[in-house]
């Protein structure tokens, strides 16, 4: 307070209007309007140089005092706003620790990896042993071995996908027949199973180009269709259910002699007849007694030795367990569709 009682009013005013500054700007126009050059603080002390002593004493003291107020009103000003602002900042940057956190989306394993795993874990139960093979192959190991000579006519349903000679994709898994037996350097018995991609120039709904085969060999002396039989029917039934029949039909392989195909009841009717199967049976896989040209390739004396080998697709295992009618949608990728077989294993 000046030392000669109430404040002037202007001096009133800038006390007031400093305390009321809303923003650093407004509060910066204050300081210049006040105490800058042209200031009024300023102006006010210029004006002693004209008063007699005495007064100029007086007058300047309280002019000291309200430059002091202002000076001390502007500074607790800029604390109250600095203050302001970093309330604001916190506020607008709090965390709300209690709101649930974005959870990762969880993998699930591929439907075509189920049934391979299923398919794998079924053969080691029945006493295989599961061995890998080359997909780039040579054309001995994937016909010639096999009993599929250059002319053959059966070479002509394998769209084959050609490399640099003499290398194919593989058409089928068979040629780790030839592979495994002459691994096993004429041991018996052989018990070996194998399951990887194949190759073939398709593309519709039930085929794609690359596809995934089973294939399984026993070799012994003494081997006949009853084993062959017995083994696919303890496949079959493990995968899709106790109560599933199969039946053995002949065919022709060039690979195994007899050949045949085996069905099984359709597990969608329950071997009624519906409209996927029409007769109550659904193909399933290829087999046979496997061709003495073949043991002989592998290094066995069909004289002594024989055996029996059966191959199946892995995706069409799929689809039927699954109760698919389009293959392609297993390679697609929709995230969506993948991950309802998670629900349905677990059913
Ligand atoms: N390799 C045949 C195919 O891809 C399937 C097959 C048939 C495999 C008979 C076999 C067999 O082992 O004995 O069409």
């Amino acid at each position: 307070m000046g030392g000669n009682g109430a404040r002037e009013d202007w001096a009133i005013v800038a006390l007031a209007e400093i305390a009321a500054a809303p923003t650093v700007a407004a509060l910066e126009a204050l300081r210049v309007q006040y105490l800058g050059k042209q200031g009024r603080v300023t102006g006010e002390l210029r004006a002693l140089s004209g008063l007699p002593a005495l007064e100029r004493r007086a007058r300047g003291a309280v002019l000291n005092e309200y430059k002091t107020d202002i000076e001390h009103a502007l500074s607790r000003q800029r604390e109250v706003l600095a203050q302001a602002e970093q309330t604001q900042r916190l506020e607008q940057e709090r965390l709300d620790l209690t709101l649930p956190g974005v959870s990762p989306a969880w993998g699930t394993l591929h439907p075509i990896t189920r049934v391979r795993r299923r398919l794998a874990d079924v053969m080691l139960r029945l006493g295989f042993t599961l061995r890998t093979a080359p997909e780039m192959e040579t054309e001995w190991y994937n016909f010639e071995a096999l009993n599929m000579p250059a002319d053959h006519p059966a070479r002509e349903m394998h769209d084959t996908f050609y490399l640099e000679a003499p290398y194919v994709l593989r058409t089928h898994t068979s040629p780790f027949q030839i592979r495994a037996m002459r691994d096993a350097g004429g041991e018996l018995p052989l018990r070996v199973a194998t399951l990887g991609f194949t190759y073939r120039r398709d593309d519709d709904a039930t085929h794609t180009p690359q596809f995934m085969q089973m294939e399984g060999l026993v070799l012994d002396r003494g081997i006949g269709l009853p084993d062959l039989k017995g083994v696919v029917l303890a496949v079959v039934r493990d995968v899709f259910g106790p109560t599933e029949r199969i039946r053995l039909r002949p065919s022709f392989f060039p690979f195994t002699e007899p050949s045949a195909e085996v069905d099984m009841s359709c597990p969608l009717c329950l071997g009624t007849g519906c409209r996927v199967c029409h007769t109550g049976w659904i193909e399933i896989l290829g087999s046979g007694l496997v061709h003495p040209r073949v043991l002989e390739a592998g290094g066995y004396d069909p004289g002594e030795v024989s055996g029996f080998a059966f191959g199946w697709g892995v995706e069409r295992v799929a689809m039927l367990l699954y109760g698919l009618d389009e293959l392609r949608p297993l390679y697609q990728n929709d995230v969506r569709f993948l991950q309802a077989f998670d629900a349905w294993d677990s059913l």
